[in-house]
């Protein structure tokens, strides 16, 4: 088993082997997470999408977060946990650190999330003053759907590129433990992993970010529709999808349940039975 990371660790994993992260929602989701043994369980506010049936993460709410990292902490105890802060709870310092700090003792998170640069970095400061590790996010940030007009591709023109530049050399220098790079060109997220100390995380972002990190549900073909950047690994749709149609059919031609799916009582025991209860009938 490879050793727990830490947001210590995770500060310093720079030119080493990639990270692998995954997001998890549920308890099952985050047991699997472990035995399949990643570096980082992120409770991601993608959430809402996935799991909630939103069209976006906006309408997901710090109570949802909370429970859902509750969840995923009962799965995956010894792994580490990142929690994502949802749309407008970091919009105060003060709801930013009582928030966080929802995540550290109900949840047990190790570590939180959330997106933004130098327009964020008075939640940053508040929370790292306050011993709580942060996670950034950067590049396509789906929470700013609406101001980013759709979920597009970002920092593909000189000044959007410069802008995002400074917003990682920024979160690094305030002390971020990671950077989420997403849906930003593959030069891009090269360029500023090369520029920061902290380990960057893509998610469309190309291959040479210090670790992945990749939606639940994307990761493993449960999902009907893929961005560019998702690869099922694994057809679990198409495996549920046929598992149900098995059970259906068996259940309507009476195969199913067999006789080594039933619970049987003993001829003795049925005779006797059956002779006691018809000797009642009237
Ligand atoms: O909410 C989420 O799952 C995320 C990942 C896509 C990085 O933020």
């Amino acid at each position: 088993m490879t050793e727990r990371m830490t947001a210590q660790k995770l500060r310093s994993h720079k030119g080493q082997p990639p990270l692998v992260w995954l997001t998890a929602y549920d308890y099952t989701q985050a047991l699997l997470a472990e035995e399949a043994g990643v570096d980082v369980i992120l409770v991601g506010d993608s959430v809402g999408t996935t799991t909630m049936g939103y069209d976006s993460t906006i309408p997901v709410t710090m109570d949802n977060m909370v429970y859902h990292a509750q969840l995923v902490r009962r799965g995956a105890p010894n792994t580490m946990m990142v929690a994502d802060l949802p749309y407008l709870s970091y919009a105060t310092e003060e709801r930013t650190l009582q928030n966080a700090g929802r995540f550290m003792q109900e949840a047990l998170a190790d570590a939180v999330k959330l997106e933004g640069g130098r327009r964020v970095m008075a939640a940053v400061d508040i929370l790292i003053k306050n011993d709580i590790p942060v996670v950034g996010h950067l590049g396509l940030t789906p929470q700013s759907v609406h101001t980013m007009g759709g979920y597009r591709v970002q920092a593909k023109s000189k000044d959007s590129i410069q802008q995002l530049v400074d917003d990682a050399r920024a979160l690094a220098d305030h002390g971020v433990c990671a950077i989420v790079l997403e849906g930003i060109p593959d030069r891009v997220g090269q360029y500023v992993t090369d520029q920061i100390a902290v380990p960057t995380i893509g998610i469309g972002a190309g291959n040479q970010t210090d670790g992945q990190v990749l939606v639940f549900n994307e990761c493993l073909g449960l999902s009907s529709r893929y961005p560019k950047f998702a690869k099922p690994f694994a057809d679990v749709r198409g495996t549920v999808i046929q598992g149900i149609r098995q059970y259906q059919s068996e259940v309507q031609s009476r195969a199913f349940p067999d006789d080594e799916h039933s619970y049987h009582v003993t001829d003795k025991e049925w005779d006797a039975f059956w002779q006691n209860d018809r000797g009642r009938r009237p």
